[in-house]
């Protein structure tokens, strides 16, 4: 069988839409927060992309919170390419991002821990969280609710 051609990338503005669209997708069935198309413009730099033969497949940011901290946010892939390895592919990618930037630890809030146990990700209490991170959590629909779980992986 021919292997797919995977490659991570920057993001770029016309990946916008798709980001919108993909994370959009998924927020409606709750499994992620929604975004608008200004605070994935904001974020962009913070975006790689994931494609496959050419074909944008998923999206995932890195976000430097400080000098120790990291943060992965907005991490799909296309529902059609679910479960084939390419959500670690992009996992490892933001890692690997993180230890460049000598960033010595990374967290993320999530909704499928049991993805990012086997990313190597431990559950941690939010309370270990700095209060810089709730900073963004104003503009969230859930606010003050939140039922995110918090979980970390040390570079
Ligand atoms: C979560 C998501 C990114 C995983 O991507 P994926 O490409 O399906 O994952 P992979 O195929 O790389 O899976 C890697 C491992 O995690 C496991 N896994 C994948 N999704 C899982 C889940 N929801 N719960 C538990 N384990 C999961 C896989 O079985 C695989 O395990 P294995 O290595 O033992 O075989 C993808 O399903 C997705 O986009 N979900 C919707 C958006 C979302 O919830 N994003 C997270 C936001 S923080």
């Amino acid at each position: 069988m021919v292997q797919p051609d995977i490659k991570m990338r920057k993001a770029r503005v016309t990946d916008s839409n798709y980001i919108k669209k993909l994370v959009n997708q998924y927020a409606e069935n709750g499994v992620m927060l929604p975004i608008s198309i200004n605070m994935v413009y904001e974020r962009l730099r913070n975006f790689s992309i994931l494609e496959k033969d050419g074909k944008v497949i998923g999206c995932g940011a890195l976000k430097i919170v400080w000098k120790d901290l990291g943060e992965i946010r907005s991490v799909a892939i296309a529902p059609s390419q679910n479960k084939k390895g390419y959500g670690r592919i992009l996992i490892n990618h933001l890692l690997e991002e993180a230890e460049k930037l000598e960033i010595k630890k990374v967290f993320v809030l999530t909704y499928v821990p049991g993805f990012f146990e086997k990313m190597g990700f431990s559950r941690i209490s939010k309370s270990k969280l700095p209060h810089k991170v709730w900073t963004d959590c104003i503009n969230c629909p859930k606010f003050p609710r939140c039922d995110e779980i918090a979980m970390q992986f040390e570079l």
